[in-house]
């Protein structure tokens, strides 16, 4: 299967990088977006990102000049019929995903690939929603997708392999390096990411550690770069607090239900950096912890955190829904941890 006519629906955050990597691996693209405001917006985006890289010396003026002959924009999704493939980059709601590609089904050609970059929805229930359930995969780009290099293949039981190996296939041209995951919850790297922040957050809330001896523990016992209540206010603790509960709804396990302070904080606007405040408050030069001391504040248990953590990823390579490789990966590449899970324990 091969891919040379490519679209992407929706030009935000995503959608305008995936366009970009599409177009610099040599697809045709045409990137759409829902009216000519939106579209000369997310225009906008794709020119600042490919003008960073020229200004960088990543991009070369001939492949800059190349580009723009590939990349074309409309807001009319008409213009989709020859397309092998469409990425969809649109909001994060089922209905708006399933709406955009039924309508395209009537547009594109039949043998044509439907991939979503959703982060939390089941690819399952979107492609069931088609009537080429066989052909949707998902194909999740990580943030900012011209920088990270992971790249989350998302095969449901609905999917032909074909269409899961060209789709794979497809990133690897475009430099990425795929992991290939069944559709569950949260897929690799957020199944097992959030589950540990929460149990982070857990410490913190129940007095075993403050806000800054448990991510200096962290940091020391297993060697990441960033704790993991500095990493929650990163992220966005808005952003973290959905995918919790997208797991507990799929797993009623433990682990997945939301502290609640964490909860709490959200409902208080503490969403980490971007409002100045989470975890750490952000306003004096160094971030500070910033969240009430319970009575009494003990010493974080890094390796009861770190072993539960490692625990999933086994858990999650015995139940065959990614190989121990793929985890690895994507915990490297994809939250930038210097070794993956099964590498720490085999250490
Ligand atoms: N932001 C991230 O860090 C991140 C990372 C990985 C995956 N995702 C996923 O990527 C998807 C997009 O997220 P985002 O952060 O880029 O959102 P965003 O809000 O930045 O962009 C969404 C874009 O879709 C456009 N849009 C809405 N409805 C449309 C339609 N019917 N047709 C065409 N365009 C439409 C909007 O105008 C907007 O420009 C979501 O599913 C999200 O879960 C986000």
């Amino acid at each position: 299967m091969t891919f040379t006519e490519a679209a992407v629906v929706g030009l935000g955050t995503m959608g305008a990088g995936i366009a970009e990597v599409l177009t610099r691996t040599g697809l045709q693209v045409t990137a759409v977006e829902v009216n000519t405001d939106l579209l000369e917006a997310g225009r906008g985006r794709v020119a600042t990102s490919l003008q960073r890289a020229q200004d960088r010396g990543r991009l070369s003026a001939e492949d800059r000049a190349l580009i723009d002959e590939r990349l074309r924009f409309t807001a009319d999704r008409a213009d989709l019929s020859s397309v092998d493939l469409v990425v969809e980059a649109v909001p994060e709601r089922l209905d708006v995903k399933a709406a955009l590609f039924a309508e395209l089904e009537s547009v594109c050609k039949p043998e044509a690939v439907f991939a979503t970059n959703t982060s939390s929805l089941s690819v399952t229930a979107i492609a069931a929603a088609t009537s080429r359930p066989n052909r949707v995969v998902g194909m999740h780009f990580f943030n900012p997708a011209p920088v990270m290099q992971v790249v989350e293949i998302v095969a449901t039981v609905l999917a032909d392999d074909a269409v899961v190996n060209g789709v794979r296939e497809l990133a690897d041209r475009c430099g990425k390096t795929p992991v290939v995951v069944a559709d569950r919850a949260g897929f690799i790297a957020n199944a097992l990411l959030l589950p540990y922040l929460n149990d982070a957050a857990r410490h913190v809330e129940t007095g075993r550690g403050t806000v800054e001896s448990v991510d200096a523990a962290m940091r020391e016992r297993a060697g990441f770069p960033m704790g993991p209540l500095a990493l929650m206010d990163l992220i966005g603790l808005d952003v973290c607090l959905p995918i919790l509960d997208v797991l507990w709804d799929e797993f009623r396990d433990p682990r997945y239900a939301a502290t609640p302070l964490l909860r709490r904080l959200v409902v208080a606007g503490r969403l980490g950096r971007k409002t100045g405040r989470g975890w750490y408050r952000y306003d004096s030069g160094e971030p500070v912890g910033d969240v009430p001391a319970p009575v009494r504040v003990g010493k974080p248990d890094a390796d009861a955190l770190l072993s539960a953590h490692l625990a999933d990823a086994v858990r999650m390579a015995g139940d065959g829904y990614a190989t121990e490789d793929d985890i690895d990966t994507a915990m490297r590449l994809g939250c930038g941890y210097p070794r993956g899970p099964f590498a720490m324990l085999a250490e």
